[in-house]
């Protein structure tokens, strides 16, 4: 089997990211962490990946100033100086121009901690707990340009209990987040899950 040569895009802790490259080691899984990127050089993913013989990539975006297509043709430089050809968003914290995401459509997944459409954007356990929603979860999606909008490729939901604490939520649904990335991965990179061309320019 070829596996697919992934890259992990990340901005922190990197646990999602860690959790790819855990699952990658298996002998049948079709595809391997071939890159892992930051535009923080801090990220503490960076240093598990290097620790794991991951390669990686500190792009710094500060260095573009307010020019987001400057830093992402940096960042597609590296992307293809490594043959990557597919990409993980895994708690990247930049936003991506039509520019980019046109480039890498069909081939760039995010994950988010909530059921999208439901909770789009950030502090989505707290928004959760307050809006009294009963279930919650996480979901891989296909990037498009809007931004949380993208055909969704799998997800997982969990209850909320009564006396759920935003951190306690937090922790149960990085749980599934852990098991939901490989395994939609999995579907992409075996070519099961795909991006229609015609929900590739919608939100
Ligand atoms: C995760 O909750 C992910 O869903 C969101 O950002 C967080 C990143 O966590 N997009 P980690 O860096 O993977 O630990």
């Amino acid at each position: 089997m070829v596996k697919k040569r992934v890259a992990v895009l990340i901005s922190g802790r990197g646990s999602n990211m860690a959790a790819l490259i855990e699952a990658a080691e298996t002998d049948d899984y079709p595809a391997e962490i071939a890159l892992v990127v930051s535009n923080r050089s801090e990220a503490a993913g960076l240093a598990h990946a290097r620790q794991q013989g991951v390669a990686t990539e500190f792009i710094d975006h500060g260095k573009f100033g307010g020019d987001r297509e400057a830093f992402e043709r940096a960042l597609d430089d590296a992307l293809r100086a490594h043959r990557i050809e597919l990409v993980c968003l895994a708690g990247f914290m930049r936003i991506l121009t039509p520019w980019f995401v046109g480039r890498w459509s069909g081939r760039l997944l995010n994950i988010h901690p909530a059921l999208l459409p439901q909770f789009k954007g950030l502090d989505t356990h707290r928004r959760a707990i307050e809006a009294g929603a009963t279930s919650h979860g996480a979901t891989v999606h296909f990037v498009v340009a809007d931004i949380d909008a993208g055909p969704i490729v799998a997800q997982e939901s969990i209850d909320v209990r009564d006396d759920d604490t935003e951190a306690a939520l937090a922790e149960r649904v990085l749980e599934v987040e852990h098991r939901l990335y490989p395994l939609a991965l999995r579907a992409v990179a075996e070519g099961r899950a795909k991006l229609d061309a015609s929900q590739a320019q919608n939100g």
